[in-house]
């Protein structure tokens, strides 16, 4: 852990310093400068330990230890019911986001609000020496995704618990920066995107997969009820010019039908 946490992970209570393991306290992360703790426990960093998931229908479910269990499974994101659903089967969509970021020859790649990781650890197998950290709000989510990466060998990922909307990491820490099946539920996309514009280093890409906004009067009650869950859908125009204004380039969509939206830009 150690070698992969090196210089990474800024203290979100000052964030004047980094923060570094405690070769006497392994089960904590201190800051360097004003020496906040924060637990290690199941795997992962909480960096976060006061802050708690807004409770919206669909974040429920995020906590849910049953939809944990099966969220990778052919019962969940690998479904039939989600490919046909969002116009594309999750495989498709993974070698799509995968070619886009040029995620093999990436050295350290964000995967924001991860889940449990179902992209995190399929990045991790094949950026050999590369680094990856998972993050994301959810214990139950990141508990699975570290046991999983445990199990697999993966020595080069990293899980922390923390806010998309406030990330602990220093400005330009990544190369590439991956959001799958997530911005529709932040309570604010656009401070997430800024957030993600930070962190990424100039020239680095940033993927993203998220509902899409539906047309006409059915897509108008569909979005209505949909916001009623936590769930804010996204039109391609839309968020290509969020990304422009904050200073992205060769905005590229890659899928925009059913209910998904797959794009990918680069930080000028
Ligand atoms: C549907 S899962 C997506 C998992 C994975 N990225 C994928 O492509 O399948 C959405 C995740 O977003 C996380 N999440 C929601 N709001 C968040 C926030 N403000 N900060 C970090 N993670 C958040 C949830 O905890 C959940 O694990």
């Amino acid at each position: 852990m150690e070698r992969i946490t090196e210089n990474l992970i800024r203290c979100p209570s000052c964030k004047g310093g980094y923060c570094s393991v405690n070769r006497d306290e392994k089960d904590f992360f201190t800051c360097r400068v004003c020496g906040e703790r924060f637990p290690v426990r199941h795997g992962f960093i909480d960096l976060a330990p006061e802050l708690h998931l807004s409770k919206s229908v669909a974040q429920f479910f995020m906590e849910s230890p049953a939809i944990v269990s099966v969220y990778e499974s052919r019962f969940w994101r690998r479904s039939l019911a989600a490919a046909l659903a969002l116009g594309i089967s999750f495989d498709k969509e993974a070698r799509l986001i995968g070619k886009a970021a040029n995620i093999a020859n990436a050295d350290s790649v964000l995967d924001l609000a991860c889940g449990p990781g179902i992209y995190t650890r399929a990045f991790a197998k094949i950026m050999g020496n590369g680094r990856v950290v998972g993050l994301d709000l959810s214990a139950p989510m990141l508990r699975w995704g570290a046991k999983q990466a445990k199990k697999q060998g993966l020595d080069n990922v990293l899980y922390v618990r923390a806010s998309a909307l406030d990330l602990p990491f220093e400005d330009e820490s990544f190369e590439a920066v991956n959001c799958c099946g997530a911005l529709h539920l932040f309570p604010d996309s656009n401070k997430a995107l800024d957030e993600v514009s930070r962190v990424l280093a100039p020239g680095g890409c940033f993927t993203v997969a998220a509902v899409r906004k539906g047309e006409g009067l059915l897509g108008a009650v569909r979005e209505i009820y949909s916001q009623t869950m936590g769930v804010k859908g996204f039109t391609s125009q839309g968020l290509g010019q969020t990304l422009e204004a904050r200073g992205f380039s060769g905005i590229h969509c890659h899928h925009d039908s059913r209910r998904w939206l797959i794009m990918s830009a680069v930080k000028q």
